[in-house]
């Protein structure tokens, strides 16, 4: 397969923009020189790049794309909303038609207030809490974006270049689908801290333990705190109501966006009454926020997940990628495993030499992009309602394939 313009319009990027690629999409990611850097086209469940090769997109540009590319009732509300203007100094009705939606859907939601990314979204769910309880210290867990007090530390495999100390000394982490550890930060920082924010769980890692997660919540609320669950990637697609519906433990506070709105930029803190109400005294504003078609896209998007039945869609596509998947590693002997939820799932090698591990999964997902198949190596992958039974078996056939080559020809 040619990259040969993705090769080119990259190396003009690099001295243009550091790096070239933002972050999560830079070349290093994946597996360089065997996947695609620049995407011309999306359609449905496919993209095209701009050397003209086709993929089935697994990946959902990390998620929003929850309907598919361009899906048509989405596109003609927003291109509605653009005809009339979108951008106005005194701000629209629609956002009470947009927040009472998610009010009915999302179990913890009794308010909400609407921003535009997801850090925005949970960088203000931690400043309502630290308004709510007069406390300043955090506990996280998972990923929560880029902004000073969510970047990198506190437990996670990054650091935290240019953040300052002053930020840091606040942020806290504990270890997943283990309550002592949890129970030993609040421990240390008694009456001080704020909020828990958590992913529910993290797809590349492990799923919550029984009583986990209710155990994290009755140990918030036992030291004064306020939990958060960042929803940014549940929300929409493991249920309608997110994961705190899923697993049916309701948090104080929920961050969304994604796949909220199929692509367009909104994110949201929702919550209970007393606590969103608190924001009232602090400020969280963005300019854009007032932007109608983001909302105008979010309604859209919840209205087609809902009347095409969308999550039992995607679990039920999901499950048949998932367990076919599993199917073949076994038939083929492959150390690995798919992990995560039918909806969100990896595939992760699990060959103890970590060379080697490299090498055959560098060689295992570099083949399926050969094949047209767009998945990522190290990180997880997401459903969307324009997955068809024909996208699944083009998957498994290129699956079986690059299997049997990884068996013969690499490992051997
Ligand atoms: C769980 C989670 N929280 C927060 C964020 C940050 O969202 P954004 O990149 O829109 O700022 C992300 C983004 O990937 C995420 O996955």
């Amino acid at each position: 397969m040619d990259f040969s313009r993705s090769e080119q319009i990259y190396k003009e990027a690099c001295n243009i923009i550091p790096g070239g690629v933002t972050e999560a999409r830079h070349p290093t990611k994946f597996v360089i020189g065997k996947y695609p850097i620049f995407t011309a086209i999306g359609r449905g469940s496919h993209v095209w790049d701009v050397d003209g090769n086709e993929f089935i997109d697994w990946l959902c540009s990390f998620g929003p794309v929850v309907l598919g590319h361009c899906n048509e009732k989405v596109d003609k509300a927003v291109i509605e909303d653009l005809r009339k203007g979108f951008c106005f100094t005194m701000v629209s009705p629609i956002q009470n038609d947009f927040v009472k939606k998610l009010i009915d859907i999302i179990p913890c939601a009794e308010m909400a207030r609407i921003i535009i990314s997801g850090s925005d979204a949970t960088a203000a769910a931690i400043r309502i809490a630290r308004v709510f309880t007069g406390k300043d210290k955090v506990i996280r867990w998972g990923y929560h974006g880029w902004h000073d007090w969510s970047y990198g530390g506190a437990g996670t495999d990054r650091e935290a270049i240019g953040v300052p100390e002053g930020v840091k000394k606040d942020i806290f982490t504990f270890i997943y689908n283990d309550l002592d550890s949890l129970d030993a930060v609040f421990k240390e920082n008694k009456n001080q801290v704020a909020c828990v924010i958590m992913q529910p769980f993290e797809a590349s890692k492990e799923l919550p333990k029984a009583g986990f997660l209710e155990g994290v919540k009755k140990l918030t609320h036992e030291n004064g705190a306020v939990l958060v669950y960042d929803e940014i990637r549940t929300g929409f697609r493991v249920a309608l109501g997110g994961a705190q519906e899923y697993f049916g433990v309701i948090p104080d506070l929920a961050c969304f966006s994604k796949a909220m709105a199929n692509g367009y930029p909104i994110s949201v803190v929702v919550g209970k009454k007393d606590i969103m109400e608190s924001s009232k005294n602090t400020r969280i504003s963005a300019t854009f926020l007032v932007n109608t078609f983001p909302m105008v896209a979010a309604i859209a998007t919840i209205q087609e997940l809902e009347e095409r039945d969308g999550i039992s869609y995607m679990w039920d596509k999901g499950n048949r990628l998932f367990n076919g998947l599993n199917r073949l590693i076994s038939d083929y002997r492959i150390e690995a495993e798919m992990i995560g939820l039918p909806v969100i799932p990896m595939l992760k090698f699990l060959y103890p030499d970590p060379e080697k591990n490299k090498e055959y999964r560098d060689f295992f997902f570099a083949s399926m992009v050969e094949k047209g198949i767009l998945l990522h190596p190290n990180h997880h992958w997401f459903l969307s309602l324009a997955i068809t039974e024909n996208d699944i078996n083009k998957t498994l056939n290129a699956a079986e394939d690059s299997f049997k080559t990884l068996k013969k020809i690499i490992i051997k």
